[in-house]
């Protein structure tokens, strides 16, 4: 099936066409320069600035796809949870579109399809496996039974693990958006010299917001000594700690739910110390460890294509009134600790 898919949850404008599983063209325009003056997105700016890139970015992916409105038999796109006034271009784009081509069109959930983005990659998990997506926003594990069939295993009770480091890089005044400037920055420091702390140890929820006061304390007793020289040191112990309790705690729930397969998976799975301590760790463990193609790690609509191919394929699609919504749990915790039903 011939597929466009369409994400415009928070600060990228991405359009992607899928045929038969296979990714044909991916484009996406960044709004990082639009917002980093303001060190985090700003949300009306956000909306102004999808409502310029939508329609350029969907024809250039048409384009790249070879491929033309006419051939088209669906549209996919992200329903929620992002930014109410941001998801409503993307989904009214999509309505307007399946309308106007009289073609079936699917809303997705942004988490699912983070989590299936893995399906693209070369070597594509199978149905049971664990999912820890961790991004800007989430920081969930996942043990995901089937397409839409999830339960909630760990999840954080505080900052996500990409906030923990965007909030960490404005401390430091390192730039935005964080993640890939402390990523960065990391590799010419060492994670040991400067300790913060894991917190929750024993739990398989996470909790990052102690990280960045401890932060901000290191910051306050130094003053202005902070010495330059020390500052790649500093971050990459920073970064650590927060790689140390996703691949802890993630294993650990593998190893309860006795699971094999595990995929990691939103803008931080970018990260190049987590997936290198992920990887070491999963081997160790004899588990199979999944990673998105590295350029769909972060926000793209190839994911929400994939996904909304396999829905639209399944007889899934969604009516005209269809509505945005900001906030769209996949799973409610599991009460039982097998996350089984
Ligand atoms: O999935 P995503 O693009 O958007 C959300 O759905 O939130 O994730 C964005 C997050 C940001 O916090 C960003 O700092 C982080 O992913 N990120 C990274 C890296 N690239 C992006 N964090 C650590 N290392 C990276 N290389
Ligand atoms: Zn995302």
């Amino acid at each position: 099936m011939f597929v466009l898919g369409i994400e415009s949850s928070c600060d990228e404008t991405a359009a992607a066409v899928v045929r038969n599983g296979k990714l044909l063209s991916s484009v996406i325009a960044s709004q990082i320069k639009d917002h980093s003056a303001y060190g985090g997105v700003v949300p009306e700016i956000a909306s102004r600035k999808h409502i310029e890139a939508i329609s350029p970015v969907i024809e250039q992916a048409l384009r790249d796809a070879n491929a033309s409105f006419r051939n088209l038999e669906g549209i996919a796109v992200t329903r929620g949870p992002g930014l109410i006034g941001s998801l409503l271009v993307g989904l009214s784009t999509a309505k307007a579109l399946a309308y106007a081509l009289d073609i079936p069109f699917a809303g997705v959930n942004h988490l699912e399809a983070h989590i299936m983005a893995s399906l693209l990659g070369e070597k594509k998990p199978r149905f049971p496996f664990v999912a820890l997506v961790v991004s800007g926003g989430h920081t969930n594990v996942y043990l995901v039974k089937d397409y839409h069939r999830f339960a909630l295993l760990g999840q954080t009770r505080d900052d996500a693990a990409g906030e923990a480091l965007d909030k960490a890089a404005k401390l430091l005044d390192l730039g935005y958006p964080g993640g890939v400037v402390i990523d960065r920055m990391s590799r010419e420091g060492n994670p040991g010299l400067f300790c913060f702390p894991r917190a929750m140890k024993d739990s398989p929820d996470f909790s990052f917001s102690g990280l960045k006061t401890s932060l901000l304390v290191l910051m306050k007793k130094r003053g202005k000594d902070f010495a330059q020289n020390e500052l790649p040191d500093v971050v990459a112990g920073y970064q650590e700690a927060v790689v140390d309790v996703l691949v802890e705690k993630t294993l650990r729930t593998v190893r309860e739910n006795n699971l094999s397969q595990i995929v990691v998976c939103g803008g931080v799975a970018a990260n190049s110390r987590l997936r290198e301590k992920f990887s070491e760790a999963a081997s160790q463990e004899g588990r199979e460890l999944f990673f998105p193609p590295m350029i769909l790690c972060t926000d793209n609509a190839a994911m929400v294509a994939a996904l909304g191919e396999v829905m639209l394929e399944n007889g899934w699609s969604d009516s005209l009134d269809l509505n945005a919504v900001s906030r769209w749990p996949l799973a409610l915790p599991s009460l039982r600790k097998d996350g089984r039903d």
